[in-house]
């Protein structure tokens, strides 16, 4: 039943919608309760007065806004994971080989160095001076979502432990002892700390931008839980814990069935909960059976009372994974080679690229609402139709959804990010067609740990040419690399990854005409075979209804 666990691997938004599988959740065989039960911190504890009430702060100039994405000379590179120990494969020796790299969307993010335009970095370029900036933001690293092969691995693995004959032995002797010690859909520590850094980094680059506020910003996340907490972590990195809560407004859309939401479009597109949307299982389902044959092989030997399987072996990949963004290391990482690992980074690509990427016929329509909010902000026009998954009470409220901020930030989650780019045709990021399920091609650019990693991050940077009020460029970076523009009509290639605004704004109002949102959410059509796919959208030549 690879399938359908493979499928909430994919699909984090599912949980919630289809009843009855979070009951199957094996759980931690331990939890952990904190705080003590009884102790509270009450309203008034005398004993522990707070900062404005002891007083005495000492003096507190602010000094001036950083701006280090046009002042600094380049910007540091996300390559560090303190205080995760980095994981090695069995056989990597000295190799510089990163197991973090082969993590697919479970990989927490580093910066990218480049989709195709290596000469240009984060710092604006040259020329140019900055005008608003967009942050389009992944939630840090959680725990599995409710059915994640992991708990499945670990429900297996216990009751076979807790029978007689069950023994393992060399690379898997640590399995004799081991207990599943997860919790499930939550930030970890590490995420958490992922998104106050990113909120640090925002402000050392883009705090100037504060400058242009005249009234509070309004910042989007979706109501779950790890959403919330991202998007509370990153005000506390971006403002300061003492005051991120009087800093700005916390704008927590509803991310639940019958609900419109752009950050979690999957709840108003029925064809991203169907077998439209487990195509992406079926297809790395159908790797994952040849990339892990000789591991089968060369495991089994080294456990009796229990037959391994290639969903468990799976289930073993993302316990690295998820152990190590958990608890900080994972005893299974060394149990797979460099080989094994660039195997499972293709599971997960191929899972993305047919589930939610430029191979899905619904990716473009779940993206098309994030589309048509940032045209609105972009032309300080208020959306007037409704006709995607764009929520009418939200856009049309100036004090909920301004149009005039010079930062934007909305939290949201792989897929849906996944979803956005290929709304967006960045077809950069897809180039060299659909990826066959046979074998890891040589050169291919779609990579998941790249484009949705933990606390993924893609930056709209609206700059003016030479410096003035209006903008006359765009340009968009996601995890640190210039993202291409030229699948979009008209943006010609630019090493710096620019296109001309009007140019951009008038792609983005052609894609939002060209891409049917309710053919491709709400018809009733199976996959063309061979998926040929590469714009997310439904082969208009084929429809039928
Ligand atoms: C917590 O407080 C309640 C009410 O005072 C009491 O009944 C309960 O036993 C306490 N629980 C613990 C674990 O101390
Ligand atoms: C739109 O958003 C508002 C505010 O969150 C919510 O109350 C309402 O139910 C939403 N409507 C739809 C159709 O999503
Ligand atoms: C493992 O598979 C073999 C061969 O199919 C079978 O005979 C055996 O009972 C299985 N063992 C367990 C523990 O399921
Ligand atoms: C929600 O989306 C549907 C489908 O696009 C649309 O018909 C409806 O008007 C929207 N409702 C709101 C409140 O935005
Ligand atoms: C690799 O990509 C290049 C340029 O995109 C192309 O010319 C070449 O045929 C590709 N090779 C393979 C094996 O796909
Ligand atoms: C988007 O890309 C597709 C090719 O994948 C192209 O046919 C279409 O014209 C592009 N649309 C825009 C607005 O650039
Ligand atoms: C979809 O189409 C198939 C084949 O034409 C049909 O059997 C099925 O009932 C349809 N499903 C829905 C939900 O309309």
């Amino acid at each position: 039943m690879l399938y359908a666990l493979v499928s909430l691997l994919i699909f984090q938004g599912s949980v919630a919608a289809i009843p009855g599988l979070a009951s199957s959740f094996a759980g931690s065989t331990s939890t952990a309760v904190f705080p003590p039960p009884n102790a509270t911190i009450g309203e008034s504890d005398s004993s522990f007065p707070d900062g404005s009430q002891v007083g005495f702060a000492g003096p507190t100039p602010t000094g001036d806004e950083a701006n280090a994405i046009t002042t600094a000379p380049s910007i540091a590179k996300v390559d560090s994971v303190f205080p995760l120990v980095k994981p090695h494969a069995s056989n990597t020796g000295s190799s510089s080989f990163d197991v973090l790299q082969n993590l697919g969307n479970l990989s927490p993010w580093q910066s990218v160095a480049s989709f195709g335009l290596p000469d240009t970095s984060p710092v604006v370029p040259k020329g140019c001076s900055l005008n608003q900036v967009y942050l389009l933001n992944r939630h840090g690293a959680r725990y599995p979502t409710s059915d994640a092969p992991t708990s499945k691995f670990s429900a297996n693995i216990h009751a076979a432990a807790s029978g007689a004959g069950f023994t393992a032995s060399g690379p898997l002797g640590f399995l004799n002892t081991w207990t599943y010690k997860l919790g499930a859909e939550i930030l970890t520590p590490f995420g958490r700390s992922q998104l106050f850094s990113l909120g640090v980094g925002f402000r050392v680059k883009y705090g100037n931008l504060l400058k242009g506020f005249t009234k509070l910003p309004v910042f989007r996340t979706t109501s779950e839980e790890r959403m919330l907490d991202s998007a509370l972590h990153f005000a506390a990195g971006f403002f300061g814990v003492q005051t991120y809560q009087q800093d700005y407004h916390q704008l927590i859309t509803i991310e639940n069935d019958g609900q419109n939401n752009t950050l979690a479009p999957y709840f108003d597109c029925p064809n991203a909960n169907n077998a439209v949307e487990g195509f992406g299982s079926i297809q790395s389902t159908k790797w994952a059976n040849t990339y892990l044959q000789p591991t089968l092989k060369r495991l089994s030997p080294f456990i009796k009372g229990y037959n391994l399987t290639v969903p468990d072996l799976i289930g073993m990949q993302e316990l690295c994974a998820y152990e190590t963004v958990s608890l900080g290391f994972s005893d299974f990482c060394d149990l797979f080679t460099e080989e094994e690992w660039k195997g499972f980074e293709y599971f997960i690509d191929l899972g993305f690229w047919y589930g939610a990427g430029p191979g899905n016929p619904a990716s473009s329509a779940q993206g098309i609402g994030y589309v048509q909010e940032l045209v609105s902000r972009l032309t300080q026009t208020t959306i007037t139709s409704f006709d995607s998954t764009v929520n009418a009470t939200i856009v049309t409220n100036p004090v909920v959804f301004p149009l005039d901020q010079p930062i934007y930030v909305d939290m949201s989650h792989d897929t849906v990010m996944s979803t956005i780019y290929v709304a967006m045709n960045f077809t950069g990021l897809a180039a060299n067609g659909p990826l066959p399920t046979d074998h890891v091609p040589k050169n291919r650019t779609y990579f998941a740990n790249q484009i949705a990693p933990f606390a993924s991050n893609l930056v709209g940077q609206v700059l003016s040419c030479p410096a003035s009020n209006l903008p006359t460029h765009i340009r968009w970076l996601l995890n640190d690399a210039a993202v291409p523009l030229t699948g979009i009509n008209g943006c010609k290639h630019n090493s710096d990854g620019l296109c001309d605004i009007n140019t951009f704004i008038a792609g983005m109002k052609q894609r939002i005409a060209e891409v049917d949102f309710n053919f491709d959410c709400f018809g009733n059509y199976t996959i063309p075979i061979p998926d040929n796919i590469v714009d997310g959208q439904f082969p208009k030549n084929l429809r039928t209804a």
